[in-house]
């Protein structure tokens, strides 16, 4: 039986689907883990901790960054990985197939399956099927956790904490499965206070909103850049995601309601201040912020290496 219960201490053998698995302690136990990965990774250094295992990556959308830095993290630490990227052409999924025969069939040639899916709810849908883990690499407009875990020690690693925080995240608040994924991280933690700005039809779902007002964090709905508090530790902007609209107008209209500027961040930023988005970015980011020494962005992107790397050495590695 498919364990998809809480971490718990204990990172071997799970599935990685959703923030709800998570405590405090397990997140700080992955953030004592990355300094290690990173300096086998920033030194290029072998490492056979996953040697003998391969790691499926089955991809029903596109993706850059999490493909990529999971297909590094599982090669740097030895093992070895069958890329399965666009399976509605490449694989029997054309003929159809079902998720869970496909799901069986990788599952009987690998160790655990990183899987991005178009449905909210398939990652759980597959880790019911099989009994290697399943890692939740993005379903839908549900969670993106691995995401989360790298954004959230992005924060840890910049200001040393993760409670007392204030945050301010903007876009597709919505579909935005990495905001939904950070938000129920950052309720772990007590008295962080988060500001959302974003079109009024792109609010916070409103389950999520109900589920994290019973947690230690503060959300404040701001409708305006003239909101944004001017002490925040970071601003999460994030794109509009156009493959989720079925009206196309609406997308057109609130694309680019929100964008990061030199101006906004000379009125409204502080010189403590990080900059981070999951990109990909679509406009929403002028690149001549990446000038500036607050963008964070590429920097939190290089984190999901060095996070998936200790993630993938918990999950799969010898204790
Ligand atoms: N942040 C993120 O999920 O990027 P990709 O879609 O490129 O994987």
């Amino acid at each position: 039986m498919t364990d998809i219960s809480k971490i718990n201490g204990d990172f071997s053998g799970k599935d990685i689907l959703s923030l709800d698995q998570f405590e405090q302690s397990d997140l700080q136990l992955l953030f004592q883990a990355v300094p290690e990965y990173k300096n086998l990774a920033d030194a290029n250094k072998p490492s056979t901790i996953l040697a003998g295992h391969v790691v499926t990556e089955l991809f029903y959308e596109p993706s850059s960054r999490t493909f990529g830095s999971f297909f590094s993290a599982i090669s740097r630490l030895g093992g070895t990985v069958l890329p399965i990227q666009n399976p509605e052409t490449v694989s029997s999924v054309a003929k159809g197939e079902t998720l869970e025969d496909t799901i069986k069939t990788f599952a009987s040639y690998s160790s655990a399956i990183v899987m991005r899916s178009k449905e909210t709810g398939s990652a759980k849908r597959a880790a019911l099927a099989v009994d290697v883990p399943i890692v939740n690499a993005g379903d839908g407009t549900g969670e993106h956790p691995t995401q989360a875990l790298l954004d959230i020690y992005t924060i840890f690693e910049k200001f040393g904490k993760t409670s007392d925080v204030k945050g301010v995240m903007v876009g597709d608040l919505r579909n935005g499965r990495t905001v939904h994924s950070l938000l129920k991280a950052l309720s772990l933690f007590p008295n962080n206070h988060m500001y959302l700005l974003s079109p009024q039809s792109l609010q916070l779902p409103k389950e999520l909103l109900q589920e994290l007002s019973k947690k230690d964090m503060m959300l404040t709905q701001i409708t305006s850049e003239k909101e944004i508090p001017q002490d925040a530790h970071f601003w999460y902007w994030t794109r509009v995601q156009k493959e989720r609209f079925a009206d196309l107008e609406e997308y057109e209209r609130t694309k680019h309601a929100f964008i990061l500027t030199p101006k906004l961040l000379k009125e409204r930023g502080n010189k403590n201040l990080i900059l981070m988005h999951p990109l990909p970015r679509v406009g929403e980011i002028e690149e001549t912020v990446d000038e500036d020494p607050r963008a964070y962005y590429f920097k939190q992107m290089r984190n999901g290496l060095y996070l998936r790397m200790a993630l993938f050495a918990k999950i799969l590695g010898k204790k």
